[in-house]
């Protein structure tokens, strides 16, 4: 046991066997955050897809349940959102609210090559925990297009009707209904514009506030697929605009990355985040396609990325996503060692002791004159994950290379970088699970998502500069709260 269960994270959703890649149908309803997932339950490689599904009161504690949608005549089940629907537009809640699940139907044989992807809907009265798929599915296909999946669906206040965002090849599709089951073709966006380095996959788009101002923006977030002629594998890239229920006009011409690691890809948000809390709340698939299938875990593979809340800054003459892990993880921590205004050089670097099964670590540095400074992640004696800032390059590295199980795929020792607008002050805030790291500089304004797999997720952490001086402001490295 010891072994298989050596990589499974403590914070982070992984299913309890077998396959999982994308987050699905991620939605609030009564008391309960649900997590569907795009799910193979007979092998722990990607296979005909169903929906698995957990439920969690917090985001970070998952239960999970029964499997919520098997494969049916109209093809196994892709990836698609949930949505609560609070009026009964579509008959399926005489009685009560209920939820509505928006999925793609992919089928794919002798008699369906290239394959034929469908929008489908399916119901639950029992918050989530069985399902009836719709009579009259699928309620939308197309007559020529190959790639038509991942809908994601949202209540449009203004226009008073549902709005879908549909991943069509190298563009999304938008489209609109009054009742979930008879769509409406409204525009096309993403010709132009944005990365092509691959198939476009599970969009969003949604509202957010402009931190610190009244103004609001629309998002546009979408993955972009695998594409063997590029090194980095799949990601996700994102556009800033408006959206008047019909048409979205991105604001930006610059190609935004949401994510500067490997491994967060096909996130998407939660739907129906009560209006009190109104929290924008985020969730990607901790993995890239370039090597998922074979990453090291026995039994079960892949997990979540940390919930975030998005919001949008001003900031370097435009508006970027900020991304701040849920508060909701604060009481998993607590403080082990605290430190001010303390001075890192080639003499005195600073080792300190965590010896625990997940970390968090918080540095405010201040660069004096180093050329090269940061932090080392020793997971054991052996193997260790480094993040050094590069004063003169202007970037910062995660290097990933000693980290421990890495001879799975060739790409997964590349460096992850980020690219900094100054160097003299920075912002680090870091979580180690037991197989990943997760970073994010100056206050969510840029975030690195990265895979590891150590035998042992934190021994120690030091801080390290080279040829000059670093000033920790402030440092602050917590460890399990033991609830
Ligand atoms: C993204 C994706 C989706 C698709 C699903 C299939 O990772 O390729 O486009 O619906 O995975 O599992």
């Amino acid at each position: 046991i010891a072994k298989l269960e050596r990589y499974r994270p403590t914070l982070h959703f992984a299913p309890k066997q077998n396959w999982m890649n994308d987050p699905n149908g991620l939605v609030f309803f009564k008391g309960e955050y649900h997590l569907f997932f795009q799910h193979n339950p007979n092998d722990s490689v990607w296979g005909p897809m169903h929906w698995g599904h957990a439920v969690s009161k917090d985001l970070i504690k998952w239960e999970e349940l029964d499997i919520a949608l098997y494969p049916d005549e109209l093809g196994t089940i892709f990836s698609g959102s949930a949505v609560v629907d609070w009026h009964n537009t579509t008959g399926f809640f005489p009685e009560e609210p209920g939820l509505v699940a928006i999925f793609t139907h992919h089928l794919e044989d002798e008699d369906h090559t290239p394959p034929v992807q469908t929008q489908s809907l399916a119901y639950s009265h029992d918050k989530g925990r069985t399902w009836v798929k719709y009579n009259g599915n699928p309620v939308l296909s197309h007559p020529t297009k190959v790639d038509f999946r991942d809908p994601k669906v949202f209540w449009h206040q203004p226009s008073q009707k549902w709005v879908m965002v549909l991943a069509t090849g190298q563009t999304i599709s938008i489209y609109s209904s009054p009742n979930l089951k008879e769509w409406e073709f409204e525009s096309e966006f993403g010709e132009n514009i944005g990365s092509h380095d691959g198939v476009w996959e599970c969009p969003d788009l949604f509202e957010l506030s402009i931190e610190n101002s009244n103004e609001k923006r629309w998002v546009l977030i979408v993955s972009i697929g695998d594409n063997p002629k590029f090194e980095v594998g799949s990601r996700t890239q994102y556009f800033v605009g408006s959206f008047d229920g019909s048409t979205f006009v991105a604001e930006n011409g610059d190609i935004r990355w949401l994510d500067f690691g490997k491994d967060n890809y096909a996130g998407v948000s939660f739907s129906d985040i009560p209006k009190e809390d109104g929290r924008r709340i985020y969730l990607g698939w901790m993995s890239n396609w370039r090597y998922a299938n074979e990453v090291p875990t026995e039994g079960w593979r892949s997990q979540m990325t940390l919930p975030r809340e998005l919001t949008l800054r001003e900031t370097n003459g435009g508006t970027h996503i900020v991304q701040k892990v849920v508060r909701e993880l604060d009481e998993y921590f607590t403080i082990k060692k605290e430190v001010k205004d303390l001075s890192v050089g080639i003499k005195n670097s600073n080792n300190y002791e965590m010896n625990a099964e997940y970390a968090e670590v918080e540095l405010i540095l201040e660069n004096i004159d180093a050329c090269r400074y940061g932090l080392t992640i020793h997971h054991t004696a052996t193997q260790s994950t480094t993040i050094t800032i590069d004063a003169g390059e202007k970037l910062l590295f995660v290097d990933r290379k000693e980290s421990g199980n890495v001879d799975f795929s060739s790409n997964f020792s590349q460096t992850q970088k980020i690219k900094l607008e100054g160097t003299k002050r920075n912002h680090l805030r870091v979580i180690v699970d037991s197989s990943s790291l997760e970073l994010f500089m100056n206050d969510g304004e840029k975030a690195l998502t990265s895979l590891l797999y150590p035998d042992q997720a934190c021994a120690s952490i030091s801080l390290f500069a080279t040829e000059g001086q670093v000033n920790v402001i402030h440092g602050k490295f917590s460890i399990p709260s033991n609830e």
